[in-house]
């Protein structure tokens, strides 16, 4: 006897749908799965035999063979445990479901006594199971919580086989997981009103987050980097709802989700240590994963200490700044996330932290310092649209009261600068001034006579590259945008200028 039910996959973020086919002819005792990579057809096979019979079961004496379509899409084994053994019970006629299969899914790597596993990127396959019709999706016990963010599709935690199975035969029924309140789920961060003086760098951070450009800080220790970055997500503005599902996926795939949090709905905050590897920020691995730019993925990625990271750490940086996204190759295919990422890179000016500072000496040698600016290549330097100094702050400032603004009065300056974007930039693919392209530059960033004069002159005097003048303009961009202006004026290109001064302050005698 034949039966076929209805499970997902995933490849990179993207669900899929699968079907899993059983079929029992009376020939010479077998088992076969064919459709799974040869490596987990063993170990699934082992897994299902064991569960079945320790859930009560008997395992066909016959030929039972197990097929896993479409064939040609290589599939992680463990997750089709649960919609095989359930194929063969009912081709053996030891499951007869009251429900209507055909709206069912059923997705879970086994143990093998026959309990649940926990799975990751059950957000993705949620989506994709709902939008191909299914009703009802029946899902490890530990995951429900994340595929319930889904409307319009009922999410079965499941523990076990024997629960599930009494549920299709409609002898006890198991209670779809509940809705999650998602506007509980926003985590707290801190406040801009906290810092006190730095008024560049906040008004840099400001710019960054309304135009989404990446961000240098350079300062002395304790002048108040870290604590300047961290408050980056509180005046972006707030996620949109396809923001949310598009992060909590890579999230979900990545098997990050805490589980109190089924949806993301605060950007991220990322702030991956020195030492990690290349891979771990760029995602890869033998199982595959997203790194750490792609959990950042509509947030921000933090990197304190820019200099200690790795070359090939900074290399890996280089193409998804641009792209925002990032392509890992590995046996089986080409995997790409999406990694639209707020970069923060913070740094001291030299190893001991007190170059070029006012009172304190610095200690390190020329070259100790060379080197140590020289850790950032030129084309990095180039990638960052805003470098800006964080002076040490005096103790007056400091000890005064904060004359600054709540994050929410900057958010919302942001986020009007953000519509007018949206506005200018309908029916293209820029989502941003950041993301503007070199032939689109021309076109939305029109320069009064006096801005294009002091650009001339800049131009000519610092000797800028034609890479630096890019980012420029798309700075002056946001900066008029903050001011409400479409035409580029002077003072716009002024405050864009003085963001790209400081390459020449620390890097021009390299
Ligand atoms: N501008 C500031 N306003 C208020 N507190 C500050 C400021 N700068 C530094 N601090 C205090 O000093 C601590 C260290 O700052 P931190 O952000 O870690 O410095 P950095 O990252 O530049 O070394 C902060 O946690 C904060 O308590
Ligand atoms: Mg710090
Ligand atoms: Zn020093």
């Amino acid at each position: 006897m034949f039966t076929r039910l209805h499970s997902t996959g995933i490849f990179g973020i993207d669900a899929y749908m699968v079907d899993v086919e059983a079929d029992i002819s009376n020939s010479f005792p077998s088992f076969e799965i064919v459709g799974l990579p040869d490596t987990a057809v063993k170990e699934s096979r082992d897994r299902v035999r064991s569960a079945l019979k320790n859930s009560g079961f008997s395992f066909p004496t016959t030929k039972i063979t197990v097929n896993l379509a479409p064939a040609d899409i290589k599939k992680a084994g463990s997750m089709y445990d649960l919609p095989s053994l359930l194929a063969i019970l009912m081709a053996s006629r030891q499951l007869n479901p009251t429900v209507n299969m055909e709206e069912c899914a059923f997705i879970g790597e086994l143990s093998l006594d026959g309990q649940l596993r926990h799975i990751t990127g059950l957000l993705s396959m949620a989506i994709e199971a709902k939008t191909r019709g299914i009703k009802c999706f029946f899902v490890p016990e530990a995951d429900a919580f994340e595929a319930s963010v889904v409307d319009g599709i009922e999410i079965y935690p499941v523990s076990n086989v024997k629960q599930l199975v009494a549920h299709l035969q409609g002898e006890k029924t198991i209670r779809p997981a509940q809705k999650p309140d998602i506007k509980s789920s926003a985590a707290y961060c801190p406040d801009f009103f906290d810092v006190k003086g730095q008024t560049a760098a906040k008004k840099a951070l400001e710019i960054a987050a309304a135009g989404g450009h990446n961000v240098l800080l350079i300062g002395p220790p304790g002048s108040g980097k870290s604590m300047l970055a961290k408050r980056l997500p509180s005046i972006l503005p707030s996620m949109t709802f396809d923001e949310s599902i598009e992060t909590t996926k890579i999230h979900s795939v990545a098997g990050a989700l805490s589980s109190d949090t089924p949806l993301i709905v605060t950007r991220p905050f990322r702030a991956p240590h020195h030492t990690v590897s290349a891979a771990g920020l760029s995602g890869g691995g033998i199982v595959p994963r997203p790194g750490e730019i792609s959990l950042s993925h509509n947030g921000v990625l933090f990197l304190d200490e820019f200099p200690e990271f790795s070359r090939q750490a900074m290399e890996v940086l280089r193409a998804p700044i641009e792209d925002g996204k990032v392509t890992i190759s590995r046996a089986s295919g080409r995997l790409t996330y999406p990694c639209e990422f707020s970069l923060v890179a913070a740094m001291n000016p030299c190893p001991c932290g007190f170059f070029g500072h006012p009172k304190k000496k610095c200690i390190c040698s020329p070259l100790a310092v060379k080197k140590y600016l020289g850790r950032i290549s030129g084309p990095m330097l180039d990638r960052l649209d805003i470098h800006v100094e964080v002076p040490a702050v005096e103790y007056d400032e400091l000890t005064g009261r904060s004359d600054g603004e709540t994050s929410a009065e900057i958010k919302k300056r942001v986020e009007r600068a953000r519509e007018i974007q949206q506005n200018r930039y309908k029916g293209t693919k820029i989502t941003c001034n950041a993301r503007l392209d070199s032939a689109n530059l021309q076109k939305y960033c029109v320069l009064t006579p006096d801005a294009d004069r002091i650009m001339r002159t800049a131009f000519e005097n610092l000797g800028l590259s034609a890479r630096a003048y890019d980012r420029i303009l798309k700075i002056a961009r946001t900066v008029a945008d903050l001011d409400g202006q479409e035409k580029i004026g002077a003072t716009h290109i002024a405050q864009a200028i003085q963001f790209r001064s400081l390459d020449r302050k620390y890097w021009s005698e390299l």
